[in-house]
């Protein structure tokens, strides 16, 4: 079995069509979506009628929850502007998306951890451009009952992969469409194959047009949004 992950697409379809484009050419069985579709001010719209193809299970991310629920607590600026750019159907289909799934028996989707979309789970957000990394026993702490070989998060957007003293694994691609922390403004996503038992991950880096993401961003009145998009590095300021 060989499937592509991807998580945090935040409304760059352009980042998208790359990492589909590269995914044509990994042979998998199938594609997962861990949330964060649309968030984000280049192409929501686009971007939510790309992801409604795919064939793998979808969960939904915290901003997607602040996306379709009017007045959310969280809910910013750019969440407002992604639900005015969706359809009905289109907001219908991110309303129902579940929070975890879990593919083939084996493969366990969350946006965060198994309990929150808002938690981070295998290294700890950035303050200032310093990001820590969270004590072995918090990590496993989340992880409790949650009884599959491998188990998928998003949420940071820092491409990373963890192996627990038991043999589960946690994965996160790291985020196709707004990168924040590589300090590269290339597209994220993993390929992860289980091969005669043994599982393998590739966490794979594809260029793309950042630069007209950024003109995007700009002409719907997000620039800071450009200047991250172009630089790879999110602002040690709030933007
Ligand atoms: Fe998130």
């Amino acid at each position: 079995m060989r499937v592509a992950v991807l998580s945090d697409v935040h409304g760059n379809a352009l980042a998208l069509d790359a990492v589909l484009a590269d995914i044509a050419t990994q042979g998998v069985d199938a594609t997962l979506c861990l949330g964060d579709h649309v968030s984000g001010p280049m192409d929501p719209a686009g971007v939510a009628e790309r992801l409604m193809t795919l064939d793998g299970p979808i969960i939904s991310g915290n901003h997607d929850r602040w996306v379709v629920e009017p007045r959310a607590q969280g809910q910013g600026k750019v969440d407002q502007f992604a639900a005015s750019r969706l359809s009905r159907q289109q907001h219908q289909w991110l309303a129902a998306l579940p929070a975890t799934a879990v593919f083939n028996d084996d493969i366990f989707l969350c946006h965060g951890t198994p309990a929150s979309d808002e938690q981070h789970w295998i290294d700890d957000f950035y303050a200032d451009r310093t990001m820590t990394l969270p004590s072995e026993e918090s990590i496993v702490m989340a992880a409790a009952g949650v009884d599959y070989p491998i188990m998928l998060c998003g949420h940071t957007h820092l491409a990373r992969s963890v192996r627990l003293r038991d043999g589960r694994r946690i994965i996160n691609p790291g985020a196709v469409g707004f990168q924040l922390v590589h300090g590269s403004p290339d597209a994220r996503y993993a390929v992860i194959e289980l091969r005669q038992g043994k599982w393998s991950t590739a966490l794979r880096v594809v260029e793309y047009d950042h630069d007209a993401a950024a003109a995007q961003a700009v002409a719907n009145g997000f620039d800071g949004w450009a200047e991250v998009l172009t630089s790879g590095w999110a602002p040690s300021a709030p933007f």
